[in-house]
């Protein structure tokens, strides 16, 4: 044997069989599975084949109420807004290609900061590629190893992935419970360091935050403060800043996190504060630093979207209408709703099951009705509901016409 040649080495034991990694989700396919089984179609796949407006759709070739958006304020087809995409796209191009630290700050973007500012009434503004990174990015980069966020159970995924992210003791309180959140803050270290997170609209109830007592109580022990205002910024308080300025404790506010997804019309994110080293952030954020900036076009849009929010008294008026209309009229017809007062624009009906909530989406959809239907763990355990979002664009006939096909589809299902 010479030493090019050696003896193949049979190997003494098997090598272990790595599983296959998509076999954790075995139980939801099969659960999802059986469901499509059953015939009905599938509530996480539609496609929008046409939209005609902020409430109007085609899907499957039929015209559609949108009842499923978060369009609050109607912005998506504001002239101005769209008018003020196509000058950005045809003068500074499609996309930055690069990080807002590097080659991905144009004008556009920092006028888009002081429009936030502005709407604010704050000092800084930080814009990122979405109100996800925004919560990721915040949240990891305040609260890292040793200190605690403190936040309600029922937070948005993007403020448990901060969490997670910044590799912070989470520390939960019951959904919007007052003394739960008081009674978790006397039990954490002094000296420690603490984000007290809430939102002031949480999506899937549609239910508010008492942040009149909440953040006063975080204040007490020494806690900054967060508010997450995806679901109120433009509807909620005198300047449409968020459950905060309605509750008037905007003040005792350390940052304000928003998106550009929902009442803004277009995607992005952002952090409001007057914190006097907030900028500093944009060099230690990661889902800031680490992630290709908003194309020219979509920043052009939130900020002239922005801008009319400020001035935008009567649509918020006539949100509100819509919202008591549909609230009052769903009662009545005998549906379940989550919150016994029409609490924001979310408006959520509440089904015994998946299979019922699934049946009732359906045939919403067939007299031409889109909402959303949500389940665990987009939803608390055990809770599976049909989320009805108002624009501020829906028309009185159009809440009319959705209350008619809620009855029509409520009496086919048996849900009422
Ligand atoms: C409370 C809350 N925060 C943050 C986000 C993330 O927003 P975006 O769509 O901009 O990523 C959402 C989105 O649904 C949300 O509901």
């Amino acid at each position: 044997m010479n030493a090019t040649t050696s003896q193949a080495i049979e190997p003494e034991t098997e090598a272990p069989q790595a599983p296959d990694l998509f076999a954790k989700f075995a139980p939801l396919v099969k659960e999802r599975d059986n469901l499509l089984a059953a015939g009905v179609r599938d509530p996480f796949a539609i496609v929008m084949d046409e939209v005609k407006s902020p409430t109007e759709a085609v899907i499957e070739g039929k015209d559609t109420i949108l009842l499923g958006t978060y369009n609050y304020m109607g912005m998506t087809f504001d002239p101005d807004v769209i008018a003020a995409g196509k000058d950005a796209l045809d003068k500074f191009g499609s996309g930055t290609t690069g990080s807002r630290v590097l080659n991905g700050t144009y004008q556009g973007h920092k006028a888009c900061e002081e429009a936030l500012e502005e709407f604010y009434d704050m000092d800084h503004a930080m814009v990122f590629s979405t109100g996800y990174q925004a919560n990721l990015g915040i949240v990891s980069t305040l609260a890292g190893k040793g200190d605690y966020v403190i936040l309600d159970a029922d937070s948005h995924a993007s403020i448990y992935d901060g969490c997670f992210l910044g590799n912070a003791d989470i520390v939960r309180f019951r959904h919007n419970n007052v003394e739960n959140l008081e009674k978790r803050l006397a039990k954490l270290p002094p000296e420690a360091g603490k984000l007290v997170v809430l939102e002031g609209v949480y999506s899937m109830l549609g239910d508010i935050a008492p942040l009149d007592q909440m953040v006063p109580i975080a204040k007490k022990y020494g806690a900054m403060v967060l508010v997450d205002e995806a679901h109120s910024m433009g509807f909620f308080g005198e300047n449409g800043r968020g459950v905060a300025e309605a509750q008037g404790v905007i003040d005792q506010v350390d940052f304000i996190i928003g998106t550009f997804s929902k009442s803004v019309g277009t995607v992005g994110g952002f952090c409001v504060s007057n914190h006097p080293q907030t900028d500093f952030l944009r060099l230690v954020c990661r889902p800031y630093t680490f992630t290709a900036s908003l194309p020219p076009s979509v920043v052009a849009t939130a900020t002239t979207s922005i801008r009319k929010l400020m001035y935008a008294g009567n649509k918020r008026a006539h949100l509100w209408e819509n919202s008591k209309r549909l609230h009052q009229g769903l009662r009545d017809l005998g549906f379940k709703l989550a919150t016994d007062e029409p609490e924001s624009a979310i408006l959520a009906v509440l089904l015994p099951d998946q299979e019922k909530a699934v049946l009732m989406w359906q045939a919403l959809l067939e007299q031409g009705l889109y909402v959303n239907m949500a389940r665990p763990p987009a939803t608390p355990v055990g809770v599976y509901l049909l989320r009805c979002s108002l624009c501020a664009e829906h028309t009185s006939e159009q809440v009319e016409q959705i209350l008619g096909m809620f009855e029509a589809a409520g009496k086919a299902t048996g849900a009422i």
